[in-house]
């Protein structure tokens, strides 16, 4: 019998809402404002202007660069893009049905063990190994994108930006500018937010002094769950299942009648509109209409619809409108969560040096609930 009380289990913060783990010059997410903002520029400011290497540059470094440390910094991850062919090798090795987050998070860790500086926590070895994995990541989601098809990965291009490579890793046609610019901007809106889980993971993770590639692959693991990044494929799924937007308002009211959840609505922070999903719904818009193929958007702006009427507190997340724009730029759905974690690693690695600037060990506590004062008993007499 547990002996707690419910004043006791009253004080758990069940899913650590309200606590604050960790101070952060990073990202400031203002939940009650809409508003999202990287070193003190607003988000909508770095989508209009900037571009996924710079806003990599602001986050790591503190400041926007000047041309000539953004061209360094631009040298060096493009540098850094292939793959050790030991690696390569080793995922040709791995099962074709293999899930692409599922090899990220396997290969990520493999690459830690390849990786010259090894587990070292110096601040010049953990940008290095930022800059690796930064670069690193899309070359393994797209060359998975390919060896899973049974085909020969395509090496990355070092002319192309961080975006239009990737797109052009995954079929070896070089994007347009439009496709690379759109994928731009949603790097630029996944790359850092607060204390989210992964993140929360990542710098958990750094505070036993462990290494960057072991923070990097716990926080793709936790990325990956439907209530994180994995939002973005369920959102797609949902809608591709539905396949006409006369299935929609039925859909969600069953769902929300039946205390179901519809992906790429809600936040445990943001009491008003998402900045980022009013961002990429704009982009949504824009892309449907360009491409001629308008049914995606027009289904979810009919689910937004309906959620504004069913549930006006519940607004729609991140994971909502970037569903269509990937679908529509013609990105397979199990890609969806990887792009995420391809823009999301320059946060994480920038959360693990700033924990590690000031750490102390994560480490909450837990209210037992369990039974107290038992006896043990020998293995015959138990029933
Ligand atoms: C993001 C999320 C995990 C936040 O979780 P949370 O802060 O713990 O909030 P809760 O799950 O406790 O939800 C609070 C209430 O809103 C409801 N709610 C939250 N998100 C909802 C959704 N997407 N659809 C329907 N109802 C939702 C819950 O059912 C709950 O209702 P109740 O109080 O009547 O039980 C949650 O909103 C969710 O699961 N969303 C869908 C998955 C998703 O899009 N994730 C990506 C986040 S960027």
């Amino acid at each position: 019998m547990s002996t707690v009380s419910p004043e006791a289990t009253s004080k758990v913060a069940r899913g650590l809402e309200g606590v604050v783990a960790a101070a952060t010059q990073l990202s400031d997410v203002r939940g009650n404002e809409g508003k999202l903002v990287y070193r003190g520029y607003d988000i909508n400011d770095l989508a209009e202007h900037s571009t996924f290497e710079e806003t990599v540059d602001l986050l790591w470094y503190g400041t926007l660069p000047t041309r000539d440390l953004l061209n360094k910094l631009t040298t060096k991850l493009s540098a850094a893009r292939p793959l050790p062919h030991e690696v390569l090798e080793g995922m040709e090795l791995l099962p074709k049905y293999a899930s692409p987050m599922d090899v990220l998070r396997s290969v990520v860790s493999i690459l830690g063990v390849h990786d010259p500086d090894g587990v070292s926590n110096s601040v010049s070895a953990n940008v290095r190994k930022s800059i690796r994995l930064t670069a690193q990541i899309p070359t393994i989601i797209a060359s998975w994108h390919n060896i899973s098809k049974g085909r020969k990965p395509i090496a990355p291009r070092f002319d192309l930006s961080h975006a239009a490579n990737f797109l052009y890793m995954l079929d070896g046609k070089e994007p347009t500018a439009e496709a690379a610019r759109i994928l731009d901007i949603a790097l630029i809106l996944h790359m850092d937010h607060g204390l989210n889980a992964s993140t929360f993971v990542a710098r958990s993770i750094a505070s036993t002094e462990s290494d960057m590639y072991s923070a990097i692959s716990g926080a793709i693991g936790a990325l990956k769950g439907p209530l994180h990044g994995g939002a973005n494929e369920a959102v797609m799924k949902m809608l591709v299942q539905l396949g006409d937007i006369s299935k929609v308002e039925p859909y969600a009211k069953e769902t929300l009648a039946s205390k179901g959840k519809i992906s790429g609505f809600g936040h445990r922070i943001y009491r008003t509109n998402d900045p980022r999903a009013l961002q990429l719904r704009r982009i949504a818009g824009d892309l449907a209409k360009h491409s001629g193929n308008t049914k995606w958007y027009d289904m979810s702006e009919k689910m937004r619809d309906v959620m504004a009427r069913e549930r006006p507190n519940i607004y729609v997340n991140v994971d909502f409108y970037s569903a269509s724009v990937y679908y529509t730029l013609g990105i397979p759905i199990d890609l969806f969560t990887p792009i995420f974690a391809i823009s999301r690693v320059a946060g994480w690695t920038a959360h693990v040096m700033e924990q590690l600037m000031d750490n102390r060990i994560m480490r909450p506590e837990s209210l037992y609930t369990g039974p107290q004062d038992q006896k043990y008993v020998p293995i015959e007499q138990r029933s």
